[in-house]
């Protein structure tokens, strides 16, 4: 595509994000017909451009109730494909032609990726072969085949062309490279997390490394490889599954001990919280997820913890940008660990008092959600 069928492409994305959208409430999570940026006609395979591409994709798709054909905003347009919209599960659905899908793969409006690809959808679970998983800067992609939801015989396959066909975005990814090392879905429990610890997530790969922190005697901390946008999600953060906090600790344990142990820990729901122990902290014994690497910051952090759901490792955590990040720029969260309990970090304690003085940290933040760990 030249610079100027781009201009076209992304012109009439916006067009369509301007047409009128259904109010929410009119939905009815049945079929609908679908407006997007493809309706226009079919074009070539696309090389350049890609990512602008593949969001202005998404972020045009309209559901529309049928449309009177000499309605302004679709005179000539063909609209294909029907829309679902799981209300309990937040996974809108697209399906053109041939069962060729996108499915929006997460919780809610958090760092979501998009499932692409001729697939059947039921129970909201994915099966189908060569669908490609595309993470969140529309570029990165696991391809593999999914059955009842669980990926196997996934390999790292970025996105490497599009076009429009039949109302649907298809996409092509890059060659699968000799010894492309394996990527499937694995549940975690309390004492297994993936049987390649070893193996890096590729996004995780491509947005961070890990280096000295920039806080004196705090060990690693994760920086940025390259330009993170705002409102981006950043890197993955897996765990080990901890039902009761207290079975990370024994009798014996002095205070740094106790403090280690629960260092990682990270919390996720009502039933359990991630954790990262001790004996793989190392990035020589554990190295597949990296977000647990991120140091604590109290004033103007530039992330925070969000909920992501991974081909890989399922519904796990995760870090989002809340501002551009510079490359190199190190990143931080607030960890917003409740200082009442006696398992607050001294150096949390102390640090936080330097910050808010005796009043403590102003009202007004949301704690519970956001916390990495409530110490209750
Ligand atoms: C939406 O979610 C419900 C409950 O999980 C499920 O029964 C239903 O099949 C889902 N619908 C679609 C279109 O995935
Ligand atoms: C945890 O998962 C591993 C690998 O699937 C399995 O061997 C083990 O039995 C599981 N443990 C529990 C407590 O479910």
């Amino acid at each position: 595509m030249g610079p100027k069928e781009a201009l076209i492409f992304l012109t009439l994305s916006v067009i369509v994000i301007s047409a009128k959208r259904l109010p929410k409430g009119d939905l009815d999570f049945e079929t609908h017909w679908v407006f997007s940026s493809c309706s226009l006609g079919d074009t070539s395979w696309q090389k350049t451009f890609i990512r602008s591409a593949l969001k202005s994709w998404v972020t045009s798709i309209q559901p529309v109730r049928r449309l009177k054909q000499d309605s302004k905003i679709i005179k000539d347009a063909r609209i294909v494909g029907r829309f679902h919209v799981n209300d309990t599960d937040y996974q809108p659905l697209v399906v053109g032609h041939d069962d060729y899908a996108w499915l929006k793969y997460g919780p809610e409006d958090q760092g979501n990726g998009w499932i692409v690809g001729p697939m059947k959808v039921r129970e909201s679970k994915v099966t189908g072969r060569g669908l490609g998983f595309i993470f969140p800067d529309f570029h990165t992609a696991i391809v593999g085949d999914y059955e009842n939801d669980k990926l196997f015989n996934g390999h790292n396959r970025n996105v490497k062309a599009y076009r429009c066909r039949q109302g649907m975005l298809e996409l092509q990814y890059e060659p699968l490279k000799k010894l492309s090392p394996v990527f499937k879905y694995e549940a975690a429990n309390e004492t297994f997390l993936t049987s390649k610890p070893l193996l890096m997530d590729p996004y995780d790969k491509r947005n961070v490394y890990v280096a000295p922190s920039g806080i004196p005697n705090a060990g690693q901390g994760l920086f940025a490889k390259r330009t993170i946008p705002a409102q981006t999600l950043i890197v993955t953060y897996a765990g080990l599954h901890v039902y009761d906090e207290e079975d990370l600790y024994s009798e014996d344990m002095t205070p740094d001990e106790v403090e280690d142990a629960h260092k990682n820990l990270m919390s996720y729901d009502d039933d359990y919280a991630l954790n990262i122990p001790p004996d793989m902290s190392s990035l020589h014994q554990y190295c597949s997820s990296l977000g647990h690497k991120v140091q604590h910051k109290f004033k103007n952090p530039n992330a925070d913890f969000v909920f992501f759901k991974h081909p890989r490792f399922g519904y796990v955590r995760a870090l989002g940008s809340t501002r551009t990040i510079q490359r190199h720029e190190e990143i931080f969260v607030d960890y917003y660990y409740s200082i009442k309990g006696d398992r607050c970090p001294n150096w949390y304690r102390t640090l936080y008092h330097q910050v808010f003085g005796t009043k403590g940290r102003p009202k007004g933040n949301v704690e519970s959600d956001f916390s990495r760990l409530n110490f209750n």
